[in-house]
């Protein structure tokens, strides 16, 4: 019993983790999902439109940032990127880099 209780432990302890990384990309994947409307389905853009899938980490954070600063001049993006915390636009932007083109 005692020999086998670190195992237990260390199995609880891989599903806990697994189960809160996986509700991690479920909420980013719902916080993406919101600029789909106008960058196109999973980030696929139609013409005209900035794509966000496969874009640069950094340079897609620096610009949402700006757009959040009023930095950076926007029509929409200004007030879209209020809506969100710095942690969510990282991860959000994360997970766009991550799709292909
Ligand atoms: C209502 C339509 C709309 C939605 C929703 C939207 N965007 Fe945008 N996005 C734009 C427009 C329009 C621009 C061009 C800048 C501007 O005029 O605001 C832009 C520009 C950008 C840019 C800069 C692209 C570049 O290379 O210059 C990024 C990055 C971006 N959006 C990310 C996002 C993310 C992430 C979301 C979801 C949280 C999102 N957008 C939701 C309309 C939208």
């Amino acid at each position: 019993m005692l020999k086998t209780a670190p195992i237990v432990a260390a199995t609880l302890l891989t599903f806990v983790s697994s189960v809160a990384f996986s509700a991690d990309i479920a909420h980013t994947r719902s916080l993406a999902a919101s600029c789909a409307n106008c960058h196109g389905t999973n980030g696929q853009a139609k013409e005209g439109m900035e794509p966000l899938a496969g874009g640069a980490k950094d340079e897609m954070l620096k610009k949402l940032m700006d757009f959040k600063t009023g930095k950076k001049p926007a029509t929409i993006m200004h007030q879209l990127s209020k809506g969100y915390t710095d942690e969510e636009l990282k991860s959000i932007v994360d997970y766009y880099a991550t799709l292909k083109k």
